[in-house]
């Protein structure tokens, strides 16, 4: 059975290695040649991407989608999407998720990996049904951490639910790079025994084990895996595709890519990145193996803003106790995987647990806010002594987060007439609220007409 392959280097490739710098005209230089590779789909789009056009690059990432839609007429586009949190880091109302989803398959994606950080699916149900109606392929993500709630049967259980969900593959998102060789292996052969959707895996090289986990995945039939062309693999990024290309080839795996296409685009992406370290944006250490992450079980992005947060506060002394502390913290709040925006508040909270020497005496919002439910189920019960000791006996919602919000689209449309030209506009608003507002005043060029706020919106009458 042939290997299906996403390339992922014009997403999390540069989203791992080039803190998302890469530009578009960059990235159209080499779509042509990836187009032609034979690739099962290109991942081109997700929260990282479109931040960093609207925010550091003076970009729009909808033009930038609908121009690599152009030059790849034979390749299907992927995307990431937060769930209900789309490419942001909150809940967004129904109809918002509704027309992201709209917006996204009119503009060229074909299909959607959806993921939610706890991987409670009723976050996941308003991104999965719209994807659907507007005729996107549906891919749910399962995001994969270790813990002892988080067993094979307990993925089986989540796959067999999202098959029923409607659906049309599975993805194993294992963000942090450290699901190990055997258990893919044991994960994988189950996921196939107990479902009929094809199977995907997402991983990352951080830990140097990668090739080995991807070899024992295919050995347990997984379908589908995320390679980055060689220029922005490895390291932080993922396993090279062309050494997938020449592991797999003359297997019954053979995934049949063109290679004589992999290198004049690899040979594109080169001079690319070399000017990327060059500048100081690529640090050469994200690209060699760090299998220490397999100890704390914390992603390679995640240890890096950790450092930067303790720098920032001269207490880089605090590093090892920070990085024992995350653990505790993770257990206290019910294991929850860490990823975008979970790991940022579990990082926090760890970090002040150790700065200022007492366990929850300092509590970011957001983690008050996923106590009280605002983010959906923790996987494992929380700790009730941590709970008490930060929430007292505040009511803790149990009904899915964006149940409490009120459709907002129209409401921004009228809002924002003055400077949204296209229902894309506002959608970009909706999301980066001030970041958007001021790239587009500076790609229409013209001074609104009224005052201009970041906007802030409420879930359950708390501010987010
Ligand atoms: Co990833």
């Amino acid at each position: 059975m042939s290997i299906k392959i996403v390339e992922t280097s014009l997403r999390d490739g540069h989203q791992s290695l080039l803190a998302t710098r890469m530009t578009t005209e960059e990235i159209l230089s080499i779509v042509p040649e990836l187009d032609k590779a034979g690739f099962h789909a290109l991942e081109v789009w997700g929260g990282a991407t479109f931040d960093s056009c609207l925010r550091f690059l003076n970009e729009d990432p909808w033009e930038r989608l609908r121009e690599i839609k152009k030059l790849a007429p034979n390749t299907k586009l992927q995307m990431l999407f937060r769930g209900q949190n789309i490419l942001g880091y909150r809940h967004y109302a129904d109809d918002i998720v509704e027309k992201f989803v709209q917006k996204s398959i009119e503009n060229g994606i074909d299909i959607i990996r959806i993921f939610d950080a706890l991987n409670d699916i009723r976050n996941l149900k308003s991104a999965v049904d719209a994807t659907k109606k507007y005729g996107g392929h549906c891919q749910i993500a399962l995001s994969y951490t270790t813990s002892p709630v988080h067993t094979v049967s307990y993925f089986v259980n989540l796959a067999q639910e999202v098959e029923k969900m409607g659906a049309d593959s599975l993805c194993i998102k294992d963000m942090a790079g450290i699901l190990l060789p055997s258990d893919a292996f044991d994960l994988i052969t189950q996921l196939k025994k107990n479902t009929k959707l094809p199977i995907n895996l997402h991983s990352h090289a951080t830990a140097g084990i990668m090739e080995a986990t991807y070899i024992k995945a295919i050995e347990a039939g997984v379908d589908i895996i995320d390679t980055a062309l060689s220029p922005l693999s490895g390291g932080t990024s993922q396993p090279a595709t062309e050494s997938f290309h020449y592991i797999l080839e003359h297997t019954k795996y053979d995934p049949k890519l063109n290679i004589k296409h992999l290198n004049n685009a690899a040979q594109k992406l080169t001079f690319i990145k070399d000017n990327y370290l060059k500048n100081g944006i690529l640090n050469p250490k994200a690209l060699t193996s760090n299998p220490s992450i397999l100890q704390y079980q914390v992603p390679g992005g995640m240890l890096s803003n950790l450092m930067s947060q303790l720098k920032e506060q001269n207490q880089m002394q605090d590093y090892e106790e920070v990085l024992k502390e995350i653990p505790v913290v993770r257990k206290d709040l019910g294991y929850p995987p860490l990823v975008t925006p979970i790991s940022q508040m579990v990082g926090t909270q760890a970090v002040m647990n150790v700065i200022s020497g007492e366990r929850y005496k300092i509590v970011p919002t957001e983690v008050k806010e996923y106590l009280h439910g605002y983010y959906g189920q923790a996987p494992a019960p929380v700790n009730p002594l941590v709970l008490a000791k930060i929430i007292g006996n505040d009511h803790i919602i149990t009904h899915r987060p964006a149940d409490d919000l009120k459709p907002e689209f129209e409401d921004l449309k009228k809002k924002y007439a003055y400077i949204a030209k296209s229902d894309e506009d506002i959608l970009s608003i909706a999301l980066f609220g001030k970041v958007a507002l001021d790239f587009l005043e500076k790609k229409y060029q013209e001074k609104p007409k009224q005052q201009v706020y970041a906007f802030s919106v409420t879930i359950g009458g708390k501010p987010l």
